[in-house]
């Protein structure tokens, strides 16, 4: 839908006011009203890179959700101020790991004597507190573009990967792309106790998937990747690695939000795509390439927006715009100093990683 003209002017003002103090970053999941106003877009690892990349911003308007404007405070200086245009934009799958069942689980693998084996890999998609039990616990950051490498990395430090929050990205990076079997993943489920697991079972897996998921991704099914084959004949699915082991199995392609736009850019013309990724990203690349003769679909129609990224509307972001215009600090994102050395240290790992 075309965004409010009044509002649109206001939000230009408003930028154009602060000049360079204020530097506004777009995850590719954002409405096509907020990512006009992006100085940058990206992915999660994109956008850390990118926002710890402008020392000279007072201001980092974080268009995304919380997770990621706390990355972006903890990758900046103390004196850059990062702002989250509205609060509520969580993420249900960071909700699902919180520092006491992380702590909770950590006793369980000593328990079972297998905690000096354990490397923790988080995946940017958690809150603060877990990358800062992740970077105390020797382990690294990761994003669904670089997960196997992450994953490569923590095999080097030690014998087992305890994966936190996504199971899905840890067990499709796992059997896709490391050569592991379904065999080697167990998953701990916080809610249950010893997290579901007998201490043999701990010992024998090499991955130790936590119980989370992603509500957006996690319904694309088996069944939608099958009827796009049959509705559309030679169709490529392109899929992110959030979605489920067997989607992810049943597809051409997998890969984070910065690789499928790679992907489209390179496909040659006339060719079909099925998408299984967040509906304003794929709408957003069926507008752009369908002049170029490519034809991009929505994987499954009963899948929608990712509705906490989608909080993030125009409103929200002039009201952000205008205030920090005038000189009001408002939804400021601030991780306290400890979580904040602990964090850094888990998230410079994962940047010092070989690309
Ligand atoms: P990427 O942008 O890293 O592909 O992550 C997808 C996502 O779910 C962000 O919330
Ligand atoms: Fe979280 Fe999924 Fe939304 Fe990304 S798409 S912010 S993982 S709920």
């Amino acid at each position: 839908s075309p965004s409010d003209p009044d509002l649109v002017e206001r939000a230009r003002k408003a930028k154009e006011k602060l000049g360079d103090k204020v530097f506004v970053l777009g995850h590719h999941y954002q409405r096509d009203e907020v990512i006009q106003f992006a100085d940058v877009t990206g992915d999660s690892f994109k956008l850390a890179r990118d926002a710890a990349a402008r020392p000279e911003a007072e201001y980092i308007v974080f268009c995304g959700v919380h997770f990621m404007a706390e990355s972006a405070d903890i990758l900046t200086s103390d004196d850059q101020k990062v702002v989250l245009p509205d609060l509520a934009a969580g993420c249900s799958m960071a909700d699902m790991a919180t520092a006491e069942q992380v702590a909770e689980c950590w006793d369980v693998l000593t328990e079972a004597g297998i905690a000096e084996q354990v490397v923790p890999v988080s995946y940017m998609n958690s809150s603060a507190d877990i990358k800062a039990f992740t970077g105390k616990h020797g382990g690294t950051i990761c994003t669904s573009s670089n997960a196997k490498r992450a994953l490569d990395w923590a095999f080097e430090q030690g014998e087992k990967v305890l994966f936190l929050p996504d199971q899905h990205l840890g067990r499709n990076t796992a059997v896709r792309d490391m050569g592991m079997s379904l065999d080697d993943c167990v998953v701990y489920n916080p809610h249950k106790p010893n997290g579901g697991l007998t201490a043999d079972e701990l010992r024998a897996a090499k991955m130790i998937l936590w119980r989370g998921h992603c509500s957006v991704h996690g319904r694309f099914s088996l069944d939608s990747v099958n009827d796009v084959r049959e509705r559309i004949p030679g169709v490529n699915v392109l899929v992110h690695p959030e979605c489920k082991h067997e989607v992810v199995a049943a597809a051409d392609y997998v890969g984070s939000t910065e690789y499928i736009i790679k992907a489209l850019e390179a496909a040659p013309a006339g060719s079909k795509w099925a998408i299984g990724t967040e509906l304003n990203l794929v709408r957003r690349l069926a507008n752009r390439f369908a002049p170029e003769g490519k034809e991009i679909v929505f994987l499954d129609k009963t899948v929608c927006f990712c509705s906490t990224m989608n909080r993030i509307d125009l409103p929200h972001l002039v009201w952000a715009l205008e205030s920090l215009a005038e000189g009001n600090l408002v939804n400021r994102i601030e991780v306290d100093k400890e979580t904040e050395a602990f964090a850094k240290l888990a998230l410079e790992r994962m940047l010092a990683l070989p690309s």
